[in-house]
């Protein structure tokens, strides 16, 4: 089984019936939910959160109910990607441009599965250059002060234009050479005016998912 879906599945077992579910976004995060909606077309009940436009297109695709954000109060498990997590669960998350929506989802998460292949696992996180939402106002100055931090900075894009998030922002992807201390970055970063937010997810994931490369499962919890 590809290993996408064999890390997706196992986490698709944590869902039971009646949870709120927050559904994660990208080509991991899709075979979580494409198992969670064939347990639906099953019979079990469930209220989904979606962490983007293109999750909330699958999900509604796959019948699966979805909960309006206005009335989220708590969720219950939310199963999503990383494009990169080290052995104390911190997390680079933003590679498909929906950190923000994720960030915000996870926090009000009771248990948090993070999904990753094997190839996603670092001793010390900066191999994936770090995304940050970013306000378009200013952008300029915003650049400026994330280069300040010691990353080489670049707006992110796609088919010659910025790329624009659902939430009508751009993404910088900032190159560490390494982030020893991700909370400590992420308070720097998130203290520039222009930040939205930013990639890392620090003491957030209670449980990450992850496989040996021959077929087998690793979980970190
Ligand atoms: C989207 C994310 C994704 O979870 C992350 O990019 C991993 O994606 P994939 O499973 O496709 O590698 O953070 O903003």
């Amino acid at each position: 089984m590809n290993p996408k879906q064999l890390v997706g599945e196992a986490a698709a077992a944590y869902v039971k019936d009646n949870m709120i579910v927050g559904l994660g976004t990208g080509s991991t995060a899709y075979f979580a939910i494409m198992k969670i909606g064939e347990m639906v077309k099953s019979g079990m009940k469930i209220q989904g959160v979606p962490t983007s436009k293109a999750t909330e297109k699958l999900a509604l695709e796959l019948n699966i109910s979805l909960l309006p954000i206005s009335d989220v109060k708590k969720i219950d498990i939310t199963i999503d990607g990383a494009d990169e997590f080290d052995g104390n669960k911190n997390l680079i998350k933003g590679g498909g441009a929906a950190l923000l929506r994720e960030k915000i989802i996870a926090s009000v998460t009771d248990f948090y599965i993070i999904i990753a292949d094997a190839a996603k696992k670092s001793d010390v996180l900066g191999s994936f250059a770090l995304p940050v939402e970013v306000t378009p106002f200013a952008k300029e100055i915003t650049l400026m002060q994330l280069t300040a931090l010691g990353c080489i900075a670049q707006f992110r894009e796609k088919d010659g234009g910025l790329v624009i998030t659902d939430n009508q922002n751009l993404i910088v992807d900032c190159k560490f050479d390494k982030i020893p201390n991700p909370a400590e970055m992420n308070m720097k970063i998130n203290q520039i005016p222009g930040v939205v937010e930013n990639g890392l997810f620090t003491g957030m994931a209670d449980l990450i998912i992850s496989e040996d490369g021959k077929g087998g499962l690793i979980k970190l919890d």
